[in-house]
């Protein structure tokens, strides 16, 4: 599958000669520094890859740069400097007419207030993307009532607009992305107006949806529990540069800055941690087999507590062959709920043994 997409060295510089502007960023001038001269260094230097199958988080402060990334990627932007690919083309090298032909075919975006045509049907909203696209209408209205019944809206097709509730329309939203069949699907704080618990439910269904789907998204959001749960790697923007990438275990245990690190704060450790970021890799002969319970490198944290909670002594972590790859002391468990043990970068007083050894092994 070659739905690979790539960025590289991607700028896109808001104002007076942008050029100009791209190459003082380049000899490490920052936004301050640009401001100044009234121009805005929305997204500096930025390069990543999503494979295809993976939902790839940004988070960052609003202001940040996440949107203006978002749509160079799709070329409603132009980039300043830098390249976009996706499925093997460079979409900075097309022509407008090539452009709107991968975006209609290719591409589908979901915003955070998606605006339903109030006067047509559910199901003629949800088909809106292919209507652009020529699909003739059977065809159309078939694929529509597929997207819909996979986003949880069967029977409700004929409906309009203002029958459905907040979380139905951006459902609708994301059906007619899907209807599409397009391959890389951008969303722009696409769950952020709804409220917690619709949000949540939205994440799963995305998540329940992926799996079968295996759509190269991007995902962008400033929550970061938003982020952890749904990223397979997520990147942290800030001030127009992206600061740090990696899997949710490793922006919550190792953040890159003090930046990172002050959204790690109001994070649900227990959610995001797994057996393999907590366990003591020393492992004794001894340890091992007395029959009890035990883990899997990727058990939930909240699971182990009740593991460690089952049985006597720290639990035993296996991995996929059965082999024995660490232990889980009970009162590690305690600390990697707190933030002094877990997050260690801000910290300027000697740390204890342990919770360096666990962050170091993590
Ligand atoms: N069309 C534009 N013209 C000028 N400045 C812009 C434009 N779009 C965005 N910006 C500026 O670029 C910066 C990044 O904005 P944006 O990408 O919308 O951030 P985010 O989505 O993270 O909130 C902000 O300072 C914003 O004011
Ligand atoms: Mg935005």
């Amino acid at each position: 599958m070659s739905s690979r997409l790539e960025t590289e060295h991607l700028y896109k510089v808001f104002g007076r000669r942008p050029d100009a502007a791209v190459e003082r960023l380049r000899q490490g001038a920052d936004r301050e520094e640009l401001r100044a001269d009234g121009t805005t260094a929305a997204v500096i230097d930025a390069s990543f890859t999503v494979e295809p199958g993976q939902i790839f988080v940004v988070m960052g402060l609003s202001g940040s740069g996440k949107s203006t990334l978002l749509r160079m990627l799709n070329g409603l932007l132009e980039p300043t400097a830098g390249h976009v690919r996706f499925d093997g083309q460079d979409l900075t090298a097309l022509t407008g007419r090539e452009l709107r032909e991968v975006r209609s075919r290719k591409i589908s975006m979901v915003f955070q207030h998606f605006a339903l045509f109030p006067h047509r049907s559910v199901r003629q909203n949800a088909a809106y993307g292919l209507e652009v696209q020529g699909v003739p209408r059977a065809e159309r209205e078939r694929r529509a009532d597929e997207a819909l019944a996979l986003c949880g809206l069967a029977g409700w097709e004929k409906s309009w607009p203002d029958e459905l509730s907040g979380g139905m329309q951006q459902r609708v939203g994301l059906a007619r992305a899907l209807a599409t069949d397009a391959d890389l699907l951008l969303m722009d704080e696409s769950f952020s107006a709804l409220d917690p618990l619709i949000r949540r439910d939205m994440q799963d269904q995305l998540l329940q949806l992926q799996k079968t789907l295996k759509k190269t998204i991007v995902f962008i959001t400033h929550d970061l529990n938003e982020a952890m749960r749904l990223g397979d790697r997520i990147a942290v923007m800030r001030d127009g540069r992206i600061v740090q990438i990696g899997g949710a275990e490793e922006i919550l245990l190792r953040p890159a800055d003090d930046y990172v690190a002050s959204f790690t704060q109001d994070v649900d450790r227990s959610r995001v941690l797994t057996a393999q970021a907590v366990m003591d890799r020393e492992v004794r002969g001894d340890e091992a087999d007395c029959g009890c319970e035990t883990a899997r490198e990727d058990t939930p944290f909240t699971e182990l507590c009740a593991i460690s909670a089952r049985v006597p002594h720290p639990v035993a972590v296996r991995d996929a062959r059965g082999a024995l790859v660490g232990v889980v002391p009970r009162q590690r468990l305690v600390g990697f709920l707190g933030d002094e043990q877990a997050t260690p970068v801000s910290c300027d007083a000697p740390r204890d043994k342990g919770g360096e050894k666990a962050v170091a092994r993590a």
